[in-house]
């Protein structure tokens, strides 16, 4: 099934409309959605809209019209999308199985729906609904009725709302403005409607506003005439709240021509639609990196990852004949029980790799390698250059341990390590092998006595050594009254023989879009939770990359020298006062 791109370098994204959601009502009208279609569509891929609904030629010239609104100069985008006149269910392709046999209920796929009843009616009055962004209310809506009173524009508090659902009109003031006076009000939540003739809108904050969280939910509706005149007329109205499950909305063929779902788009904006496109070149890209030549030994195999214990591998790399090999790189995958991203763990957790080859080592059981798990999505693959640690595998036997928190549901983890030769030089004697390691730090409570905790460290370099790195892999988690580890800037030093500061600010860390643009390098889009944030050194669904420092040019390579680390807050020792993060790595010269 879905063959469609084999060999022809891009990728298509498949969507199909529905004017009965009102996600997908807002996607398409709002002026900043259509921009980010136009301007961020990747080269490579191709769109093709469909529509379920049978008003779909009328819709098809509307979408065309949509989207050429938007794109007077960028004439190239029109030529890359394609749009289908017949309705998904008069196809009779294998598309509609595709959309079907994917269906989903929820997370902005599927209909969110409000159902309005009143004794006056004999029938309730179903309409579609868009919830207000999941990062500014923190509340959803019960499994309930509730009572509805008019509450005017909202934009001064109403004595009648309170315990009820409060129905306000759009305009007059901003919608942060009616949801904070309706909470104010005592209200159980908030219903928009649209102006007359205005589409369904995406109610967001604003600015200084998003840092006061207001705890009720809150909706956008469009206007419903027989409400409005029952509540004029002083009926009682009430609410629910529901959600009709429906065909998948989007799916992609990446370029291999494998199907793809497409993850969880967290607000109405066709960026997310960018996001997995571009994430089919980094898959792309990736496949290519690994035809590369290289020597290839299997650790795991879809293997399972779960618990106390991860997932354990013994190999004997005896045989891998790694003496000529100069770089080390991890292949590794983590996909999930199922074949939906349904059946995928949630959060996002670290995962560790840590390798013994010699049980009498200071060296057993270091971490090899670091990923974080992508929050229910299955699709993560990254390679990653871990070369100067090839050391630690220079001794046959080897146990592989990669484990992620020992509650969290399983993953499956495929890895492969790959053994090659760099092409740093032509010529053989001038490349380097690393032949050494020194375990220097290890992480720590992010708090007033973090840095004391270090120390710094003397030593030597061994003799004919031609360089000297530090590696470090440093990832901030938790959160404290400044968002730290994980969302706030921090820095991280290594000083070497007390006057060479090298060091990485952590400075994206909790910027609106951090994560959402390393999706290039492999963060897997579109999945649940707040990925597209920055984060202090790593993000969800990706590889944490070594940090490398060259300091052989600081050093005494025939005398004693001195390493010292240490990691600021806004250039001092941190001092927090409740709930101190942790900073965790480990270094290597
Ligand atoms: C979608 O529905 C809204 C009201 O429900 C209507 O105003 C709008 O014209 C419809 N759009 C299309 C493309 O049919
Ligand atoms: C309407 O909502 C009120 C408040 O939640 C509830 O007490 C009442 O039973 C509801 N009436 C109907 C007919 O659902
Ligand atoms: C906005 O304010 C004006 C002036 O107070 C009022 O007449 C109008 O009804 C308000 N708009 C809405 C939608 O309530
Ligand atoms: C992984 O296991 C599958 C099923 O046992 C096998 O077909 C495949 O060749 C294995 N792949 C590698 C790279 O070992
Ligand atoms: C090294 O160079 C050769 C020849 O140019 C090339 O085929 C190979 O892919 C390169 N390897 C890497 C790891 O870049
Ligand atoms: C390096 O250390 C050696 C031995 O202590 C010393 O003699 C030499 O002066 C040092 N070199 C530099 C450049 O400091």
């Amino acid at each position: 099934m879905g063959a469609a791109c084999v060999g022809l370098n891009v990728s298509l994204i498949i969507h199909a409309f529905t004017n009965k959601s009102a996600f997908l009502e807002c996607l398409w009208t709002s002026l900043s959605s259509l921009t980010d279609f136009v301007q961020y569509l990747p080269e490579s891929c191709h769109v093709l809209f469909l529509t379920f609904d049978d008003t779909a030629l009328r819709d098809a010239l509307w979408m065309k019209e949509q989207i050429q609104s938007v794109s007077t100069d960028r004439k190239d985008v029109m030529s890359r999308v394609h749009i289908s006149p017949v309705p998904v269910h008069e196809l009779g392709n294998w598309i509609p199985s595709v959309l079907y046999s994917w269906g989903c209920n929820g997370h902005n796929c599927g209909l969110a729906q409000v159902t309005f009843t009143s004794t006056e009616w004999d029938t309730p009055v179903v309409a579609k609904r868009l919830d207000a962004r999941y990062d500014w209310l923190m509340e959803s809506w019960d499994q309930r009725s509730y009572s509805l009173i008019d509450a005017g524009d909202g934009c001064v508090p109403s004595a009648t709302v309170a315990a009820a659902v409060a129905w306000v009109a759009e305009g007059n003031c901003s919608f942060f403005t009616k949801v904070q006076n309706m909470a104010n009000s005592k209200a159980a939540g908030v219903l928009v409607y649209a102006a007359i003739g205005n589409p369904i809108q995406d109610m967001n904050c604003e600015g200084e506003d998003c840092s006061t969280p207001l705890s009720i939910p809150a909706s956008m509706v469009h206007l419903e005439p027989c409400v409005v005149h029952a509540l004029w007329k002083k009926q009682l109205v009430n609410v629910s709240f529901q959600i009709t499950p429906t065909p998948n909305f989007f799916f992609g063929i990446d370029q291999q021509g494998v199907l793809a779902e497409m993850g969880w788009f967290l607000y109405p904006t066709f960026r997310f639609m960018s996001w997995q496109a571009q994430w089919f070149d980094y898959s792309w890209q990736l496949q290519e990196r690994l035809r590369r030549p290289a020597q290839v030994v299997t650790v795991f195999n879809n293997s399972v990852m779960q618990g106390e214990g991860g997932a354990i591998a013994t190999v004997d790399l005896r045989a891998a004949d790694m003496v000529d090999f100069d770089m080390l790189e991890l292949d590794a995958s983590l996909s999930c029980p199922g074949r939906r991203d349904e059946t995928c763990a949630h959060w996002d957790h670290t995962v560790q790799l840590f390798v013994c080859c010699d049980h009498f080592s200071p060296h057993c059981n270091m971490e090899l390698g670091r990923w974080i798990t992508a929050f229910r999505r299955g699709s993560g693959h990254w390679l990653t250059d871990v070369s100067p640690l090839l050391p630690l595998l220079n001794n046959g036997k080897c146990t592989f341990t990669m484990k992620t928190v020992s509650w969290a549901m399983p993953w499956v983890t495929s890895l492969y390590l790959r053994f090659s030769s760099s092409n740093h030089s032509v010529r053989h004697s001038d490349k380097l092998y690393p032949f050494k390691l020194m375990s220097l730090y290890n992480g720590g409570t992010f708090d007033k006595d973090y840095n004391k905790g270090y120390q710094p460290v003397k030593f030597t370099v061994p003799a004919s050594t031609k360089e000297v790195e530090v590696y470090a892999v440093i990832t901030g988690h938790g959160s404290d009254e400044n968002g730290c580890g994980e969302f706030c800037v921090t820095s991280h030093h290594f000083l070497i023989n007390g006057v060479f500061d090298n060091s990485r600010i952590f400075d994206s860390a909790g910027s609106a879009l951090g994560c959402a643009a390393r999706v290039g390098e492999g963060a897997v889009p579109n999945e649940h939770g707040t990925w597209l944030y920055g984060r202090g050194g790593w993000c969800d669904g990706l590889q944490v990359n070594p940090w490398r420092i060259d300091i052989s040019s600081q050093l005494n390579m025939t005398g004693s020298n001195t390493i010292l680390y240490f990691g600021l807050y806004e250039g001092h020792d941190p001092n927090p006062t409740t709930n101190p993060g942790l900073k965790g790595k480990s270094e290597v010269v």
